[in-house]
């Protein structure tokens, strides 16, 4: 066919509504169709290829066989599409061209953004908005399904705790109850609990498990943690995403107890399958499943399809070990037929439930973009922007007064804000921070904008050229920090620095004696002492997407006032690193008059912004606080006033501590917060409540339980700074 052909076609496709069917009436549907299928084609059901090149996230990809795998029924997926009139064509191939014409999912990630950009996912975070995050994950949605595709990989819910690892810029940080509401409200935002809606596309929650804990926090390193730190820290964003519905969990390329995850029985059907009872699909990370022989544990790739359907893997991405040799594999009796029927049957089932035996085109437009980035969605990007934004220093230099102002740096005038995994966002489509004050100020605003330095380089005339625009203007603002390409996969750093030439600029712009604003672009947490000593005011403006100059220009003028809490701590230094709030006491906990402590003897304990640490334009006074028992929990009430002329939110936070435990526990839990918005001069009384249940932990026989015995409960702006704790006792 050629493309007009297609593109007729295409127009002509019918977007009735889709019947939702039970799961009787869906496991009917799937036992018939598998009563017809060969062996052969249950086993192509289990493959996931790409397109011609793609060299998405790993080894690139010879699509040549392509259509003749289609033909023969041996391709279940495929991800990393966006031409729609290239999906139609595949789809058309499954279902007209094969014996049974079974259709094809389509999945891509788009984890912040397909065309409209939010912040990348650890600067959502520091929203502490799950009703925010839902509502962007539900435009996220509503653009992935007019491009093409039926599942996002995405969330991405590995806890992190080392930014040397690139990818915390898609992570929501360190702590699992946050992680837990986040995973909750994505895949409600992804699925909106009708996976036959148009609107609607599937979640894949990633990656399972343990992939956030690379040793030396180096890209697809080893990670070695123990099972109760699994169950207890790395397991509930992945239950909370499961209960919600979830339709598919992604493997990760790290071994758990020296098992590759992909091939790992314990993980997939002892943990997931069997322990969660989860009834959706496993698939692979990229090759993950044929690096089972780059991690020693398989010899060759008969071996790995073996292994890795016997641990209970699903669907295989890229690489094709399953439908190089499963058949053979059963017919030689090494591998049970029913694995083969189980997982071929969850992979139809899905299908089946989302409707594209109904209309294997639901999700293919033809002018597809055309349901991008609308005004609106624009909208709620700047919203979200504005609210993932962290004010981490200010001695009273913000909000700014003058509006004659040095903008220095690479990433003044950037449009480069998107960050990595941006899915089909544009860089052209971003408000730079230059842009972002003009669009506000118009002519009422005088800019002496000088780049400075670049990222890593500098130009001793455009040096200097700063040095004088610093001179002439009242207020430095510095719009600094990492190349958005600098996180990300396969962006481990060992040194976590903001680059040398912005420091020495910094450093000689501070001799002037102006005040200097220091704007933070990056995806990770940095080491931020020199900027930190040499900046009046610093803004944590991660990578904002779309809206970042319009939200910044905002901040920096006072008209939104930061509320953005840290979920992830910034290390005083990366020889600090791991740093984290929820650790555990040790038997010498720093004591400064004990020499014999846990302690370094150059640096500080503490990192140097904690986990929930964030400022505001005004203050937030607590008075009235109280503590009650009663047999659901503990409930912590109190009045918060907003002492100052801006209005704004705190976010107070409840954080627990066991005194005594059959195993240690860490010396802080999150266990509660509320996000309060108060009018200046505002008060409100508000209460956050802890259920008993919340203060369960996985005990020395690896039960979670609630153990008799005294707990600390702490009502907290952060968690380093307690406004005041109670002490309860739990009775069996
Ligand atoms: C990558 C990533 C994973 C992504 C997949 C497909 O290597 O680890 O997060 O979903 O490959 O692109």
């Amino acid at each position: 066919m050629n493309e007009e052909q297609i593109r007729d076609e295409m127009k002509k496709i019918k977007r009735n509504p889709i019947p939702k069917r039970t799961e009787e009436e869906i496991n009917l549907f799937v036992k018939d169709l598998m009563s017809k299928m060969t062996l052969k084609e249950k086993i192509g059901q289990l493959y996931q290829t790409t397109h011609d090149g793609a060299a998405i996230t790993g080894p690139s990809y010879d699509a040549s066989q392509n259509k003749r795998l289609i033909n023969e029924g041996m391709i279940g997926s495929f991800l990393g599409l966006y031409d729609n009139m290239d999906i139609y064509r595949l789809q058309k191939e499954a279902v007209e061209h094969t014996r049974l014409g079974i259709p094809l999912f389509f999945a891509n990630d788009i984890i912040h953004g397909c065309r409209t950009s939010f912040p990348h996912n650890l600067a959502m975070a520091c929203s502490w908005d799950p009703q925010l995050i839902q509502q962007a994950s539900e435009v996220v949605a509503y653009e992935s399904s007019h491009s093409g595709i039926n599942m996002t990989f995405s969330p991405m819910l590995d806890i992190v705790r080392d930014p040397r690892w690139g990818r915390v810029m898609e992570s929501y940080g360190e702590d699992p109850y946050i992680g837990q509401l986040y995973a909750r409200a994505y895949v409600n935002g992804y699925q909106q609990g009708d996976l036959t809606s148009y609107d609607s596309v599937s979640a894949c929650a990633k990656h399972f498990i343990g992939y956030g804990q690379v040793e030396g926090g180096r890209e697809y390193n080893t990670v070695d943690m123990s099972e109760r730190v699994l169950r207890q820290f790395y397991l509930p964003p992945f239950e909370a995403a499961v209960e919600a519905g979830c339709e598919a969990v992604m493997t990760s390329f790290n071994v758990y107890d020296s098992v590759p995850s992909t091939a790992n029985k314990f993980l997939l059907r002892t943990i997931l399958k069997d322990g969660m009872n989860f009834s959706g699909f496993i698939i692979s990370d990229y090759t993950s499943s044929s690096e089972i022989i780059a991690h020693k544990v398989a010899k060759d790739m008969k071996e790995v399809a073996k292994k890795c359907m016997e641990a209970g893997l699903d669907h295989e991405m890229v690489s094709n070990a399953y439908i190089k040799h499963l058949e053979t594999l059963v017919n030689e009796g090494q591998v049970s037929e029913h694995l083969i029927d189980d997982s071929c049957g969850r992979i139809l089932k899905f299908k089946y439930k989302i409707g594209l035996f109904d209309n294997p085109y639901k999700n293919v437009y033809l002018n597809f973009e055309d349901y991008w980035l609308t005004d609106d969605n624009r909208r709620l990007a700047k919203e979200v922007a504005l609210n993932s934004v962290v004010l981490l220093k200010n001695d009273d230099v913000l909000p700014l007064k003058s509006k004659k102002i040095a903008l220095i740096g690479p990433l003044a005038k950037s449009i480069q804000v998107i960050g990595p995994w941006g899915g089909k966002a544009r860089d052209e489509d971003c408000i730079s921070l230059y842009d972002g004050l003009k669009n506000k100020f118009k002519d009422g605003i005088e800019i002496n904008y000088s780049l400075g330095v670049d990222y890593h380089e500098m130009d001793e005339a455009i040096y200097q050229e700063a040095i004088d625009s610093a001179k002439q203007s009242d207020v430095v603002v510095l719009a600094m920090g990492e190349q958005q390409w600098m996180s990300g996969e396969a962006q481990s750093r060992a040194n976590i620095d903001v680059p040398p030439v912005q420091l020495k600029l910094l450093k000689d712009l501070r001799k002037l004696g102006k005040k200097i604003v220091f704007v933070l672009f990056t995806g990770r947490p940095l080491d931020l002492r020199v900027v930190e000593e040499n900046s009046d005011a610093i803004i944590n403006a991660w990578f904002l997407g779309n809206e970042s100059g319009n939200a910044l220009a905002d901040i920096l003028y006072g008209d939104f006032n930061p509320s953005g809490r840290l979920t992830m701590s910034f290390p005083y230094i990366v020889g600090q690193i791991p740093v984290y709030y929820n650790h555990l006491n040790t038997g010498r906990p720093y004591d400064p008059n004990d020499y014999y402590r846990s302690k370094y003897n150059d640096i500080p304990n503490d990192p140097l912004y904690s986990f929930g640490y964030g400022l505001s334009y005004t203050k937030f006074s607590y008075n009235s606080i109280q503590f009650s028992q009663d047999e659901e929990g503990v409930t912590v009430q109190f009045t918060i006033t907003n002492e100052g002329e801006y209005d704004g939110a705190d976010v107070p936070q409840v954080y627990i501590e066991a005194k005594s435990f059959s195993v240690s526990r860490p010396v802080n839990e999150l266990k509660g917060y509320k996000k309060v918005f108060l009018k200046a001069g505002e008060s409100k009384n508000i209460s956050i409540k802890v259920k008993k249940k919340d203060f369960a932990y996985y005990n020395i026989e690896m039960k979670k339980e609630v153990e008799n015995g005294e707990y600390l409960v702490k009502l907290a702006r952060n968690s380093q700074d307690i406004i005041l704790s109670t002490t309860i006792f739990f009775e069996r």
